[in-house]
């Protein structure tokens, strides 16, 4: 690979904690520890490696400058920057490319390069951090209680025990599910899985074969989409519109998928519900082809205006429709508990096939759920979350009403735990972003959710997803002032720009 290709693709985050010419220069000294760039070889010129990057000059100039103090570069003025002829810790470049020596077979580096995209956070949440429910509404008390009731009277639950979950959970589940969104099972059709994500992954390795055509929306939720590339599916990306995944357009596009997964409560990033026309056809379209179709029913609960459709899967009457939840939006994303509602039939073959992956999700918070559900808590958090998100998506919507009627446009804000939004004027996505991480806000371009092989019918106008479920209601009024004012300095780095040329 050419220097410029390894040094362009080295991640960078510009709401990182670490500062972009640190993350830059780490990037450039593993490739360096690995063999991928050789002692000797020149570095592209400062300016060539920020335009690829997109930062500025000063970060590639401190990165290198870092490097060299540390003696992995040596400059010339005039004649540019190399990579020492000796390095630190290391006499000889490796005689082996990088990847033989770390030993990743074909099907790991896929799975790795599959939620390469896939942040995790290491600072508590700020204004305006997208999917987080609200940690300080959740009645950890109440939830230790009942873990350790399950701890000091152990049973014979804590051997191993049934790949599926924890019965009396998937009862309370069934009931759940049935009650809120529809959903017609038997416990026997509940599967407990460590997050949605684990759902995910046993569905891709358990319906699809290597090449196995699939219909992703997109932009979309990036967990989706790693499973199904990593177990070696032919990924189709269907663009979505107002009323959700745009079926028409894939029947003339596209070859037909054996499987479709979509989001149609509501759709991450873009926030809307897919109506039920399109859901009809979905699932006719389903039972004609012998399809799947994956539903992700994740952040239902929280709806302000007047109660969800009911699930797709309460539609289906022909088995096509396999449900995914997950207890990480109206619960908290580190319980990983998740679930799946498969057809009947499939059960147990599927628990099985998840059984390969943990044998089964561990078995106290499975039983504190119960619990939890059992005595009303379940109930009675969703409804004190749901009134405090409704609070948070008011005032947020009333202060960039205030603060920046001019520069964004609101999408869909009936449901779920963000705000999608759209820029009114011409402005670089990118360089919104990183003039509010400068301004100590997080957030996410609409670039985030954009699929890597989405094709050009899948491009939205660029914009901003805003969470505002795990931001109080004062830290909202503050930070929106601040986000106007990067909006604010965006918009005139644009026009100044425009004047130049
Ligand atoms: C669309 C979607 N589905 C599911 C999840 C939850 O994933 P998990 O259950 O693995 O935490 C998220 C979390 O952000 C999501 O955005």
């Amino acid at each position: 690979m050419h220097i410029a290709d390894i040094l362009s693709s080295v991640p960078l985050d510009a709401q990182a904690r670490a500062p972009l010419f640190q993350q830059l220069g780490a990037g450039i000294r593993a490739a360096i520890l690995d063999g991928a760039i050789a002692p000797g070889m020149r570095l592209p010129p400062t300016r060539t490696l920020c335009t690829l990057l997109g930062v500025s000059r000063q970060t590639v100039l401190s990165a290198y400058e870092q490097l060299t103090a540390e003696g992995y570069l040596e400059g010339t003025v005039g004649r540019g920057t190399f990579v020492a002829a000796h390095l630190p810790g290391r006499t000889q470049a490796p005689t082996q490319p990088a990847r033989a020596v770390r030993g990743l077979s074909a099907r790991g580096r896929a799975f790795a390069a599959s939620m390469r995209g896939v942040r995790h956070h290491d600072q508590p949440a700020r204004a305006f951090r997208a999917s987080m429910p609200a940690l300080e509404l959740f009645p950890f008390d109440v939830w230790n209680r009942l873990e350790a009731r399950r701890r000091r009277h152990p049973d014979h639950h804590f051997g191993y025990g049934d790949p599926a979950g924890y019965l009396p959970l998937r009862e309370r589940l069934c009931e759940y599910l049935g009650a809120a969104r529809g959903v017609r099972c038997t416990p026997e059709q509940v599967i407990i899985t460590s997050g949605s994500q684990q759902a995910l992954y046993v569905l891709a390795v358990t319906t699809l074969d290597e090449g196995d055509e699939v219909w992703l929306e997109s932009p979309g939720y990036q967990g989706a989409c790693a499973p199904l590339r990593a177990a070696g599916a032919s990924i189709r990306t269907v663009p979505v519109a107002e009323d959700g995944l745009d079926l028409a357009w894939a029947e003339r596009r596209l070859p037909p998928a054996r499987l479709v997964f979509t989001t149609p409560s509501h759709h991450l990033p873009l926030g809307v519900t897919m109506s039920l026309p399109r859901r009809l056809e979905l699932l006719a379209w389903a039972r004609r082809h012998r399809a799947w179709i994956v539903e992700d029913d994740y952040d239902s609960e929280y709806r302000y205006n007047g109660p969800p459709l009911p699930s797709l899967q309460s539609l289906d009457h022909a088995g096509c429709v396999i449900y995914v939840g997950t207890l990480s939006k109206v619960l908290f994303p580190g319980l990983r508990l998740g679930y799946l509602v498969v057809p009947p039939g499939l059960a147990e073959d599927i628990a099985r096939a998840k059984a390969v992956i943990d044998r089964h999700s561990p078995i106290v918070p499975q039983m504190a759920l119960a619990d939890f559900i059992a005595q009303g808590h379940f109930a009675r958090h969703i409804r004190r979350t749901r009134a405090a998100y409704a609070e948070r998506r008011a005032v947020l919507l009333r202060e960039l009403d205030r603060h920046v009627p001019d520069l964004l446009r609101c999408g869909p804000s009936d449901a779920g735990l963000d705000l999608c939004t759209h820029f009114r004027i011409p402005l670089d996505e990118a360089d919104v972003v990183r003039r509010c991480a400068a301004a100590g806000i997080e957030l996410r371009g609409l670039a985030y959710y954009r699929n890597p092989n989405a094709v050009k019918a899948c491009d939205v106008p660029p914009g901003l997803l805003l969470g505002f479920s795990s931001v109080p209601p004062d830290a909202i009024r503050d930070a929106v002032p601040r986000l106007a004012g990067a909006l604010a300095d965006a918009a005139a780095a644009v026009e100044g720009a425009r004047r130049l040329r």
